[in-house]
């Protein structure tokens, strides 16, 4: 059976080599980006398809998901300001790191349970991290903290067949990243690979880095 992903933002960055990736891996990969233009440009680099997908509307985020058995959240956004310097970059921040997520991982469950199978990965960050101090800017560590939550929790309550795990990518040389960042997109795309392609016996409710689990 081919399975159908759908990794979020993957019209550039990280989300761009994870669908690269789910291709070579034989997925049928579905790129979910804001700027559907920009979405089928990259789904025409990597061999993928596009939608529109902006993660602030959760209706797209129910249209979307049809059919998906492997979910990569991978959309994110990163300002440098102070948590309580703008309410918009607050809300957004958790649109794009739980609000969205909760929402197509709940949309997703029908297709998982009807397939026996499900793979979610959630793509967090150190700076979601208790334990490396919750860093970022403003609401970035809030917002990922709560997304490794939301990993652990919803991992709780589906079934077994249903693999959910947050990873960090690294610092990765991306639009968020910054060119003076120590990892390539496909280096950081390498877990996220792995964990939605993991195999019956694999890992779910963990958080990695590099495949290797990760404090929370
Ligand atoms: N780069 C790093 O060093 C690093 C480190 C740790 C974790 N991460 C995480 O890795 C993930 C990918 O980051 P990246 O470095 O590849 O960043 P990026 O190049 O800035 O790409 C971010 C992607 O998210 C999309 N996006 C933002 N808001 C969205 C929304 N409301 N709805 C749908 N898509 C939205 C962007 O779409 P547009 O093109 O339309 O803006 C873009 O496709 C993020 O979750 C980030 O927090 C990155």
């Amino acid at each position: 059976m081919t399975h159908k992903a759908l990794v979020t933002g993957g019209n550039r960055g990280i989300g761009k080599a994870i669908a690269a990736g789910l291709v070579r891996e034989g997925l049928e990969v579905i790129i979910g980006a804001r700027d559907l233009a920009a979405g089928q440009d990259a789904a025409r680099d990597v061999g993928a398809s596009a939608i529109q997908l902006d993660l602030t509307d959760p209706a797209a985020c129910d249209r979307a998901i049809d059919g998906v058995t492997v979910l990569v959240n991978n959309a994110g956004v990163l300002w440098d300001d102070k948590l309580f310097d703008d309410m918009d970059h607050f809300e957004a921040t958790m649109d794009t790191a739980l609000h969205g997520p909760f929402a197509l991982i709940r949309a997703a469950l029908p297709a998982m349970e009807a397939a026996g199978y499900g793979r979610v990965v959630n793509v967090s960050s150190g700076w979601g991290s208790f334990a490396e101090g919750l860093g970022g800017g403003g609401a970035y560590g809030i917002g990922k903290a709560a997304m490794n939550a939301l990993t652990v929790i919803a991992n709780r309550d589906t079934p077994d067949f249903i693999k959910i795990n947050s990873m960090c990518p690294g610092w990765v040389r991306t639009r968020m990243g910054g060119a003076g960042a120590t990892r390539s997109p496909e280096e950081a795309a390498d877990t996220a690979i792995w964990l939605a392609t993991l195999p019956a016996d694999g890992p779910s409710g963990g958080f990695f880095r590099d495949r290797k689990p990760l404090a929370w």
